[in-house]
């Protein structure tokens, strides 16, 4: 099967609106199970996959996702691109609620998850060139894509990924502003580095939720609020990512 483009959907973002003659595939793979189906259909004559990265219904939380399960699932089903879209804190004051970023740089202070596909007893160990973590022509075709929809999207950012559930003190995101991190997330790593394992394109549509703890004007954060901020920030992904397949 050909898949144009694969499409991993973080919170707020759970099915892909417009996706016609949908399918739905239950992969299985060495690493165990995907976060759930992968729905694959047409979208503007193209084919597309979808899986959401905390299940349908939410229910599996960024330090348990499988990303292994999920990366090799879209690349068994034949994707070879992926976007990667996630709900973002902002650090840097212009990146405020709302706020579209195409990040071109990772920091990771994740840890306990499974980084590797080579993480298997026996298995040789395998270094991967990381100097860019995300795939620089798809992410300058995301940046394009919004722009062609007359969108405001800031092009580059260090995508800062902690380790969740819970939302970060204003000493950490304050120590994450001196390290130079501009948005932060919980589920950006290591699914960077697994696609990258897998020669996967890969680049990250992120959707600012919120500023961070103590960043812009950010005194308290309500989750309601977060996810009502993402709601307006998911509604542009499919006329970006449908102007992206227009143009592959
Ligand atoms: N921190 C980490 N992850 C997030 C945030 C945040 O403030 N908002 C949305 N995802």
């Amino acid at each position: 099967m050909t898949i144009d483009l694969a499409v991993i959907g973080g919170s707020g973002l759970y099915a892909f609106e417009g996706l016609e003659n949908t399918e739905r595939q239950q992969v299985d793979t060495p690493f165990g199970a995907p976060s759930g189906d992968v729905v694959t259909g047409s979208f503007r004559g193209k084919r597309l996959a979808f899986l959401a990265r905390h299940g349908e219904s939410h229910t599996v939380p960024p330090h348990r996702v499988n990303y292994r399960a999920n990366l090799w699932a879209l690349h068994a089903l034949g994707a070879q691109r992926v976007v990667a879209v996630n709900a973002v804190g902002g650090i840097r004051d212009d990146m405020g609620p709302r706020a579209l970023v195409v990040p071109d740089q990772i920091i990771d202070y994740t840890h306990g998850r499974y980084t590797s596909f080579n993480d298997v007893e026996g298995a040789e160990v395998r270094h991967i060139d990381f100097s860019e973590p995300y795939t620089e022509s798809l992410r300058q075709a995301i940046v394009a894509a919004a722009r062609a929809e007359g969108l405001a999207i800031i092009d580059g950012g260090v995508h800062g990924v902690t380790q969740g559930p819970r939302l970060e003190t204003r000493a950490e995101i304050a120590r994450m502003n001196r390290d130079g991190c501009d948005l932060v997330g919980m589920t950006g790593m290591p699914e960077a580095a697994l696609a990258r394992e897998l020669g996967l394109d890969f680049a990250c549509l992120a959707l600012v939720a919120n500023f961070a703890a103590g960043a812009g004007d950010a005194v308290e954060i309500s989750i309601e609020e977060i996810f009502e901020h993402l709601a307006a920030a998911t509604a542009n992904v499919p006329p970006i990512l449908g102007r992206l397949l227009d143009t592959l």
